[in-house]
């Protein structure tokens, strides 16, 4: 089915200077950019956008890092978008990232992972109203 996926590329790829290289492999796998903003979030966008983490110990690292540079966020839609982005994406510890996957190739550490992507199509919608309204 066609769905939406929503995509955050983090504060540590923007600073690398990797946006276009990363939109390429989304495009290069079908996926269509139908919308985006370049944001700085606050530490209320950020602890609001990741609420479901808010128990766990990296929380307040995860949100450290989310704010500390912007970050540019879009939705990206194609046929099966939100596990052919996962793929994309590869495993959220970038040590254990397949290769050529983004994380593999660009993510320092498991917080600096380079990439977020909505884990499943409920949650996509979510994340996609935090940010784009509906
Ligand atoms: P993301 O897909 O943006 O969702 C939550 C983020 O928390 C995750 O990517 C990681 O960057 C970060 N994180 C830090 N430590 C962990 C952990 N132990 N398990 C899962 N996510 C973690």
């Amino acid at each position: 089915a066609i769905e939406r996926t929503l995509s955050i590329i983090k504060p540590d790829a923007v600073a690398k200077n990797v946006i276009g290289q990363i939109y390429s492999r989304f495009e290069n796998a079908g996926l269509k950019i139908v919308a985006a903003q370049m944001k700085q979030l606050s530490r209320e966008d950020a602890e609001g956008f990741y609420a479901a983490h808010k128990e766990r110990g990296f929380f307040k690292d995860l949100v450290d890092f989310m704010v500390s540079g912007p970050v540019m966020i879009q939705v990206l839609e194609g046929e099966n978008a939100v596990l052919k982005n996962r793929e994309l994406m590869g495993a959220t510890d970038p040590k254990k990232a397949d290769k050529g996957t983004i994380r593999a190739d660009f993510a320092d550490s498991i917080d600096a992972n380079a990439v977020h992507g909505s884990d499943a199509v409920e949650a996509a919608q979510v994340e996609i109203a935090y940010f784009f309204g509906k």
